[in-house]
Formats: structure tokens, C-alpha cells, sequence
């Protein structure tokens, strides 16, 4: 059985205060919680601040990305055992964002991911298509070009470490989430993938997160598809009562 696991990516929002004020919320609301990982991900700055409140609770703090290198010059970069100290326990690598806007390659996001499981954290590795690539018809081309590049290289002990996130590119913030089918079709071909380079045991045991608009009024619809796991959510993570009802969707 995998456990279904729900995480906040909060982007560039919120100070420390102003994460302070929604975690403490989050920690009393989701208290009772034990069937599902919660994990949030605030910007680096709040993050240590974050654990220092969230510490002996039942919610999980992860960063939104990291460098691979572990220290020295490198202006502006975080390391993975910085971010280990800071009290994460995931790290999101390959989100789309840093993919489109920050031209990460997938040959950067597989040692981001080396240096992540070296400091025994374990990435979200996220993927998805552009509106573009879904009309030609190439969203599993992209897929598994994405997910090959990005795992390569790992053992099967080290791919059960990690989590993957799909999320379509125009999904995201666009209030268009995709339909349960056509999550549903990427996630089983991402599953059937990682049976191929792996093994039908790994597979079945990987959990893949849907991202792209969740909100609380199609969170059940998504996550009682058999192969979405959890969900990565950004704008409906960002508020505490949304989460919550996210973090509570309704199981079949
Ligand atoms: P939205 O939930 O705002 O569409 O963002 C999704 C996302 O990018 C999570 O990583």
C-alpha cells in the first residue's frame, strides 16, 4: 500500500512570519492526521524556522530545490547539507519552473538528485508537458526523456527513496487541471516506466504525486485515480483552510 502524500510547493511566497502564522495553523488543524504524508515546502529563508515549529509534528518540511555541490563558491546557491541541517527531509527538484525559467537540464537535475539522496533526503522529482508538446502528441516522449535523464544512474534502493511528481506545464497556476483520465494515463505510463528500467515491485511501490491546480473540489476526484498518490500543490497550498481540506480529501 502506498501511503498517499500530500505537499505544499509555496514558490516564492510568504516571509518567515507570514509562514510561521500559516504552519502553526496547519499544525493544529492537521494534528489528528496519520493516513497521509503532509510535507510543506516554504522558501528557503522560512525554512529553518518552519522545522523549529513544525519539530515533533506530524508534518514534514522540504525545500523547493537546491545546488549539487556541497560548499564554496557558488554565489546564491544552497547545498543539500545546508538544507539537511535546516531540517528538511524532501527536496523538490526539476519543477517546471526551474526547468523553463532557470533552463534546467535534466542532466543537472539527475546530480541534484545524487547529491540529495547523499545527504539522506529524498527528492520529489517533478515532470510534465507543455500545452505545446500535449497537441503534438509527444507528452510521453517528453515524459520519459525527462524521468530516463533524470534517474539515471540510480539503484533500485535509491529510486524507492524518492517521489515523483507530474504535473502538465499548462496546468499549473491556470486553474485548468487536468481530467482524472488524462492524469490517470500519464501516471500508469510513468509507472509502467519505472517497471521497465527497474522492477514491477519498485513500481508498484513509488508513489506519484498529480500537480497542476489541485484544489479541495477535485482533490478526491484525482487522488482516488489508481495510480495518483499525492498531490504537489502550489496556490491552494498557501492558505490554511484550503490545505487542510486537501490534506482531508475523501477516500473512495
Ligand atoms: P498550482 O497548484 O498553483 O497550479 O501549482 C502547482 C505546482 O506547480 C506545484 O509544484
Amino acid at each position: 500500500m502506498r501511503k498517499p502524500i500530500i505537499a505544499g510547493n509555496w514558490k516564492m511566497n510568504k516571509n518567515v512570519t507570514e509562514s510561521l502564522e500559516l504552519v502553526k495553523d496547519l499544525r493544529f488543524k492537521l494534528a489528528d492526521v496519520s493516513d497521509v504524508e503532509v510535507v510543506v515546502c516554504p522558501p528557503f529563508t522560512a525554512l529553518y524556522s518552519v522545522y523549529q515549529f513544525l519539530k515533533g509534528s506530524n508534518i514534514k518540511v522540504g525545500a523547493q530545490n537546491c545546488y549539487f555541490e556541497k560548499k564554496g563558491a557558488f554565489t546564491g546557491e544552497v547545498s543539500p547539507s545546508m538544507l539537511k541541517e535546516a531540517g528538511c527531509t524532501y527536496v523538490i527538484l526539476g519543477h517546471s519552473e526551474r526547468r523553463q525559467i532557470f533552463k534546467e537540464s535534466d542532466e543537472l537535475i539527475n546530480r541534484k538528485i545524487r547529491a540529495v539522496l547523499s545527504e539522506e533526503m529524498l527528492p520529489i522529482l517533478c515532470c510534465g508537458e507543455t500545452l505545446e508538446e500535449r497537441e503534438k502528441n509527444v507528452t510521453n516522449e517528453v515524459i520519459k526523456r525527462q524521468l530516463t535523464g533524470g534517474l539515471k544512474g540510480f539503484t533500485e534502493d535509491e529510486m524507492l527513496k524518492m517521489v515523483i511528481a507530474y504535473e502538465p506545464v499548462w496546468a499549473i497556476g491556470t486553474g485548468k487541471t487536468a481530467s482524472k483520465e488524462q492524469a490517470q494515463e500519464v501516471h500508469k505510463f510513468i509507472r509502467d516506466l519505472i517497471s521497465k528500467l527497474y522492477s514491477q515491485k519498485t513500481a508498484d511501490a513509488v508513489r506519484i504525486q498529480y500537480g497542476g491546480s489541485v484544489k479541495p473540489d477535485n482533490v478526491s476526484i484525482l487522488m482516488n485515480e489508481p495510480d495518483i498518490d499525492g498531490a504537489l500543490v502550489g496556490g491552494a497550498a498557501l492558505e490554511a483552510d484550503s490545505f487542510v481540506k486537501l490534506v482531508k480529501f475523501e477516500k473512495k
